[in-house]
């Protein structure tokens, strides 16, 4: 037995990454790589985060499901949450060795689904409670029922801290999870739609979703950018640090973008959000130097390839300002997309068609 690469596996294999491939036809969100446009459901990106709520974004991209109007959806999710908190004895009874993720996956897993709500709203509103809990019970801290008449974001936040956030926090926090709400045929977008088409049962789709979700070159890459901000520390650190992890073949984590090839307006419509949040932070001002140096190394280290700033980038500043902990970067992204994969389960669902394509063998021809 030899571990040495098959050279038919070698070879870089244009097909891997299903680059240029359309896969399914959807009303919910379209993607210009070329022109730096997100549009959802009719709407651009800037015309929906910092002006909707949460919940008013969430009813715009389920506008062809039979959903509850906004205010009624605002008390499905609280009453969502309230189900959810019942879950909590086997959160607390899990091991201790699990991260927050996990912790909501197996939530998931356990969060009975006859509750009377449209399994959507019974998810979508149950993952914000599994994220606080599994943060408090990691910090030995007893988790905090939810308060189903506030909004998702608000309450979020308290569940997190005990405490009513400040009004600019929860809004600060509307703003990201409407950003992230649906973004085209994404990793975890495209596995949702894989497993629902199965007919699987859609807690089965939003949890291998996250599982899609967690990788570093989706939506695990917004706690590294952190990781990179307070590790080059200075502005005058910038263009050394960047310019030794490239020579290291190391990827600048919230950079680059398989569909953009200009800057992602996430980016931007983070960044504006940052500029709500009062006097400037001094770290805001070191990631703008930061985003500058990274933009200009990669440039000279890659020609060929427009590598600009991904929706990451400026969610790591925008979460850490409000004061969110980087390890629940990831499980806010999962709550804010979690009605855009349920959304997509169901389009895709609607065809009735099994998601199968085909592979290219290259392995040995039998004797
Ligand atoms: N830093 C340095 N080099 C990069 C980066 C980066 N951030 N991104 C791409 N490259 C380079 C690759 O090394 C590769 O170089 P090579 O041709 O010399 O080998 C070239 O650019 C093309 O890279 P691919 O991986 O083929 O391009 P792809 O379109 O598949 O990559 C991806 C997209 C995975 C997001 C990539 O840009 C990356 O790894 N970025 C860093 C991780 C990140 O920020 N992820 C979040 C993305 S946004 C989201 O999912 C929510």
């Amino acid at each position: 037995m030899t571990e040495a690469p098959n050279p038919a596996r070698m070879t870089p294999d244009p097909i891997a990454g299903l680059e240029g491939v359309v896969a399914a036809t959807t009303m919910l969100s379209h993607v210009d790589g070329q022109k730096g446009v997100l549009i959802l459901y009719g709407r651009h990106i800037e015309d929906l985060a910092g002006k909707l709520s949460f919940e008013e974004a969430v009813r715009h991209l389920w506008q062809d499901f039979q959903m509850p109007e906004a205010s009624s959806l605002r008390e499905a999710f609280g009453e969502a949450r309230r189900a959810a908190f019942a879950v909590m004895p086997v959160l607390e009874a899990a091991p201790s060795s699990l991260g927050v993720y996990e912790r909501m996956q197996l939530g998931l897993a356990a969060l009975p689904m006859s509750t009377g709500l449209p399994d959507s709203i019974a998810i979508s509103g149950a993952l914000p409670v599994f994220l606080a809990a599994s943060h408090r019970i990691a910090r030995g801290q007893t988790p905090i029922a939810p308060d189903s008449t506030l909004e998702t974001a608000t309450d979020l936040l308290r569940m997190l801290t005990g405490a009513l956030p400040p009004a600019d926090h929860a809004a600060a926090l509307n703003r990201y999870l409407v950003t992230i709400l649906d973004h085209g045929l994404n990793a975890s977008t495209f596995t949702a739609r894989v497993i629902g088409s199965t007919q699987a049962n859609l807690k089965q789709a939003v949890v291998g979703a996250m599982g899609a979700l967690s990788g570093p070159l989706h939506g695990g890459a917004p706690g590294p950018v952190l990781d990179m901000i307070d590790a080059i520390g200075r502005p005058e650190n910038a263009a050394a640090w960047i310019g030794e992890a490239l020579a290291r073949k190391e990827r600048l984590m919230g950079f680059g973008h398989r569909i953009y090839r200009t800057r992602d307006p996430r980016a931007d419509v983070l960044k504006a959000g940052l500029r709500l949040l009062g006097p400037e932070n001094p770290k805001v001002r070191l990631a703008e130097e930061i985003e500058q140096a990274a933009l200009a190394a990669l440039k000279t280290a890659k020609p060929d390839r427009p590598l600009e700033t991904n929706v990451e980038f400026y969610t790591a500043v925008l979460l850490d300002a409000i004061g969110i902990d980087r390890t629940l970067f990831t499980p806010l992204f999962a709550v804010g997309r979690t009605p855009g994969w349920c959304a997509h389960v169901l389009e895709q669902q609607e065809t009735g068609k099994l998601i199968r394509p085909s592979s290219h063998y290259v392995g040995p021809s039998p004797a």
